[in-house]
């Protein structure tokens, strides 16, 4: 048995695409930055429940790691690489899903970002982190109006100030199992933080899973307006900041599945009635291409019958392409829950 034997009993798709003739080819490969195939599955060999199992450690990783990496990304996305990734960022008006606010609790939509010329979370070194979150801070400062806000280090902020953020949905938190096995967590809390605007509507999370988390939220059916927001804080930090972007991929970001729009727009809903039927929420899920997750996140279980529903694929599609179906799947919720 070789030291990069994934578990058996694994359902992950790294185990599931790892043949011993990829495995061969590739590991001895090494991006520019020293990155390998034993660093990239590291935290599938660890857990043994990974769905995916891998994380890419550099944008180069897409390329070195390619004949692993692509039918993952094929399988995950629904969506082989065959054409250019288009990114379509441009403000939408679209009534409200909810106007009485009778199901949705909120919406949120997050895209991640990687910053050209750093190596990824996983793969970064304390004086790499640091740079990075200097520029992102310098970013940051020059947001403007209602996107104006303040940063807080995790370093800096007392156990009070990360209770209250914590209660208020603004912050993350260490890395989970999967991350952790990852090398994510290395130097936490070092140079990790949270940037909320004044209005705690945008968001940004420094050197979580990803270099940059952007998020715009609020407590609201208002799928538009969040959107918009993210179409004005988005130019306005890529002005300051150069992303990694690769014609194929799109952005690129630590984990499979994330690449291409590496948007997860969604919403918090109470559904006390499909609670009971899972089974046809999962069926409209389906149909829409979306996404599942309990009430806390991912991999955490739905409490009080309020499920995050958002979009599954986020390559081979744009980021308007995400938001119709979001749009259009969650009125195919709402009216089977009102039918039951
Ligand atoms: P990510 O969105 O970064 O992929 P998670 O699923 O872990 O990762 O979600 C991050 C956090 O955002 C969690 O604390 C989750 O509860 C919160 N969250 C997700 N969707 C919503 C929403 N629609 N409204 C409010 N908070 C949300
Ligand atoms: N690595 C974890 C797994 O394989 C998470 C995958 C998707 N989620 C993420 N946050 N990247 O199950």
């Amino acid at each position: 048995m070789t030291a990069l034997a994934l578990p058996e009993g694994s359902n992950s798709l790294v185990k599931k695409h790892l043949s011993r003739k990829i495995l061969t080819r590739l590991e001895h490969r090494k991006t520019d930055s020293g990155f390998t195939l034993a660093k990239a599955i590291r935290s599938g060999i660890k857990n043994p429940d990974s769905s995916i199992g891998i994380y890419a450690g550099d944008a180069q990783s897409y390329h070195t790691l390619s004949p692993l990496l692509d039918p993952i990304i094929s399988e995950y996305h629904g969506f082989s690489k065959t054409c250019p990734h288009t990114s379509d960022i441009t403000p939408i008006a679209l009534p409200l899903i909810d106007p009485e606010g009778s199901y949705i609790r909120s919406t949120r939509i997050r895209v991640a970002r990687n910053l050209k010329g750093f190596s990824f979370p996983c793969h970064m070194t304390l004086s790499q982190r640091k740079e990075l979150e200097q520029n992102i801070l310098v970013a940051l400062r020059g947001l403007k109006d209602d996107l104006k806000g303040k940063y807080v280090s995790f370093e800096q902020m007392d156990d009070t100030a990360f209770q209250r953020l914590k209660k208020e949905g603004l912050t993350f938190e260490k890395g989970d199992r999967f991350q952790e096995a990852a090398g994510m967590n290395a130097d936490f809390p070092k140079c990790r933080g949270v940037f909320h605007s004044d209005n705690n509507q945008l968001l940004a999370w420094v050197n979580e899973e990803d270099h940059l988390r952007i998020i715009s939220l609020e407590k609201t059916s208002d799928i538009s307006t969040v959107y918009n927001r993210l179409c004005r804080a988005l130019p306005a930090l890529n002005s300051r900041l150069d992303f990694a972007w690769d014609k194929t991929y799109g952005y690129l970001t630590s984990c499979p599945t994330n690449i291409g729009t590496a948007m997860r727009a969604g919403v918090h809903i109470r559904l006390e009635r499909l609670a009971s039927k899972k089974n046809l929420l999962q069926v409209l899920a389906r149909r829409w291409n979306l996404q599942i997750r309990g009430t806390r996140g991912e991999k955490t279980r739905v409490e009080n019958a309020i499920f995050d529903i958002s979009n599954r694929q986020r390559l081979g599609i744009s980021e308007f392409g995400i938001i119709q179906n979001l749009y259009k799947g969650l009125l195919a919720i709402i009216a089977a829950e009102k039918n039951l």
